[in-house]
């Protein structure tokens, strides 16, 4: 199998794979890599791979936006979230590529972090759960947990894994900002800017606390986030500092 050009997913995404096919697809680290490293072919890349694997985004996206028009006939991807999801932040209206981080760089962010064996990641605001759908087919003794909001995103991103086999991955309906919600332990943290200043620090509050039982890494991506560590949490260690069209950052802490 060949993973040269766009026009090699696009031939994939015109056939009717069979399951075991998309198994196998999800095994070859090139299948999730883009053929260009460049932002347009990376969106593009990621888009073929979503549908090659029968994700149904469009159609789920497009009934968040319906239900929204309801409440806000005149809104945008600004105000159509908070609008439907009790002033949540969850971006509904957004282009779809880029509420989500590419595959490509995801794929770059598990290189860096040299994840080790029986290392659980969890992604905090997930989403559809891309990083678990690389995790699972590719790191196949690490964890996957993804927390997102908005349940719909978590149905179909429960659903792909059920259908891929991928039982170590896993997403869960919680907001992030529930007074109940205690985050579990994990060796990695990642997060795409995924709310407001205050939830956002909340969560590294929280990653805090981890990080004095424990060693842990963050990957932020998304000028918010970093901006917030590096105002507010000189605790995290910056290792890692994407440059150009990396838009992620990786720190530790182990905090005695
Ligand atoms: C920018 S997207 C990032 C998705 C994914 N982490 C990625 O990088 O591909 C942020 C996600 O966080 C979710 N989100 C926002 N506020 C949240 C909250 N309070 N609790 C859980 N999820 C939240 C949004 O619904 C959205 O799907």
């Amino acid at each position: 199998m060949e993973f040269k050009s766009l026009a090699d997913f696009q031939r994939l995404e015109s056939v009717t794979l069979p399951l075991s096919d998309k198994k196998r697809l999800i095994q070859y680290h090139d299948f999730f890599q883009t053929p260009k490293a460049n932002d347009v072919i990376r969106r593009q890349h990621s888009n073929h791979v979503d549908k090659v694997l029968g994700f149904r985004l469009r159609y789920i996206e497009e009934m968040l936006i319906a239900e929204a028009r309801g409440f806000d006939p005149d809104g945008s991807h600004e105000t159509w979230g908070p609008s439907l999801h009790r002033g949540v932040q969850t971006w509904v209206g957004l282009d779809l590529q880029t509420l989500q981080t590419p595959y490509s760089e995801i794929l770059r962010i598990l290189h860096l972090l040299k994840i080790k064996p029986y290392h659980h990641v969890v992604d905090l605001g997930a989403a559809y759960g891309r990083m678990g759908v690389v995790i699972g087919g590719l790191l196949i003794k690490n964890f996957f947990t993804g927390f997102e909001y908005v349940k719909s995103r978590v149905d179909e991103g429960n659903r792909v894994f059920q259908e891929l086999g991928l039982n170590r991955c896993q997403l869960i309906a919680q907001d992030l900002f529930a007074k109940d919600f205690e985050l579990p332990e994990a060796d990695v943290y990642f997060i795409y800017d995924y709310g407001q200043v205050e939830h956002i620090d909340h969560t590294l509050k929280q990653i805090s606390a981890v990080a004095s039982k424990r060693p842990v890494k963050v990957v932020a991506r998304g000028t918010f986030t970093k901006r917030i560590i590096a105002d507010h949490h000189p605790w995290l260690e910056l290792k890692y500092e994407g440059k150009l069209e990396e838009f992620f950052s990786i720190y530790t802490a182990y905090i005695n």
